[in-house]
């Protein structure tokens, strides 16, 4: 067997960190055929678009991809390819799993995914600036749209994804006492999505800002947490910091036919091209990956050798406290595997 996959470099430490995570991906002893294909500043320099045909027909015909970082220009330019993806093939889950990799330090007791809607609410772009006066920009009007579709997809998600991880309780994560439509529909619905889970899984429900303290005072309560398009943008990456950082934090979109995993960090342009960015992130996006094609068994292989490396090799990048380069410490967690 065969696995056919798009492969997304993408900008700045993109390709190196890609180049660690295949070579530990085929260190697995599974058999994989990459498609590269070009997305971002790479790929209008060669093409002219940041978003080639080529690459939106290779990801519809395989289905799943492997992504590397994409940089967006901020304030003008072309508009973000991530955000692109996720809307050209309707992946409304973002996958950001944060499990402690370093014990007994600063970073222990986490083991949680979030669970984050990708496509609706205050990230929609349905934004506009109102004149007052003489001045154009007096007012900002922003709208949030959430569906009921939407929000049982997605709850739906966490639950199942709960059920067949064998984990044992869901947090619904709202601010209905404030935002009583936009968020209380979310919580409704949430409910209703949760009875049907009775008897299989835990629930509960908390406001985002008593969660955001929850999760830095006692982050061992959460298991699986579900929530909104900016509650989550801004959950997960502080899930990234409980556990280290964004050099271990990875991530998947997924849609009800394709699949796009990638790490949470950018295209870190400040040490792109120098080789010492971590690999860790997209190396255990990678682990995703393998449980999407329900390789289960390499893909806690996968996890576990990023962590021995870390842990009892002591191989660490700089952004966790050690001197190896992306090549050093791809080759390390390669060594474990095979
Ligand atoms: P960033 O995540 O690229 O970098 C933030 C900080 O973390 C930097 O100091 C960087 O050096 C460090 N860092 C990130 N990944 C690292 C790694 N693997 N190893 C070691 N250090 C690492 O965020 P920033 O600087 O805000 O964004 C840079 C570009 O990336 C922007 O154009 C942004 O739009 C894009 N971006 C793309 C994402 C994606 O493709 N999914 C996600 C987030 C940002
Ligand atoms: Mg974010």
């Amino acid at each position: 067997m065969t696995y056919a996959i798009a492969l997304l470099p993408g900008d700045g430490i993109g390709p190196e960190i890609t180049k660690a995570a295949v070579g530990v991906l085929e260190a697995t002893g599974l058999s994989f055929q990459w498609d590269e294909q070009l997305a971002g500043v790479t790929a209008i320099d060669v093409t002219g678009s940041p978003l080639p045909d080529a690459t939106v027909e290779s990801i519809r015909r395989h289905r799943i991809a492997l992504k590397g970082p994409l940089t967006t220009p901020v304030g003008t330019g072309f508009r973000s390819v991530n955000v692109a993806l996720r809307r050209e093939f309707s992946l409304y889950a973002n996958l950001r799993p944060a499990c402690t990799m370093m014990p007994g330090g600063r970073f222990d007791g986490v083991d949680l995914v979030l669970v984050r809607e990708n496509l609706e609410g205050l990230y929609i772009g349905v934004e506009h600036f109102i004149r007052v006066g003489g001045d154009p920009r007096a007012v900002a009007e922003s709208t949030a749209i959430v569906t009921r579709e939407g929000c049982e997809r997605i709850i739906r998600f966490a639950f199942e994804y709960a059920v067949a991880q064998n984990r044992h309780k869901v947090s619904i994560i709202h601010k209905a006492n404030i935002l009583k439509m936009v968020s209380g529909l979310f919580l409704e619905v949430g409910r209703d999505v949760a009875r049907e889970f009775e008897g299989q899984v835990d629930w509960n429900d908390l406001i985002i800002d008593n969660t955001a303290m929850q999760m830095v005072l006692r982050p061992e309560q959460f298991d699986v947490i579900v929530t909104t398009n900016m509650f989550g943008d801004i959950l997960s990456d502080l899930a990234a910091g409980l556990v280290g950082g964004l050099g271990l934090a990875p991530g998947a979109n997924i849609g009800a036919d394709e699949a796009i995993f990638e790490a949470v960090h950018g295209s870190a342009p400040d040490i792109a091209g120098r080789g010492v960015a971590n690999p860790a992130a997209l190396i255990l996006a990678g682990a995703m990956m393998l449980d999407h094609l329900e390789e289960h068994e390499q893909a806690a292989r996968v996890r576990a050798a990023v962590q021995h490396t870390i842990v009892e090799d002591s191989i660490r990048t700089r952004d966790i406290g050690g001197t190896a380069t992306t090549a050093e410490f791809g080759d390390a967690v390669a060594r474990r595997l095979s």
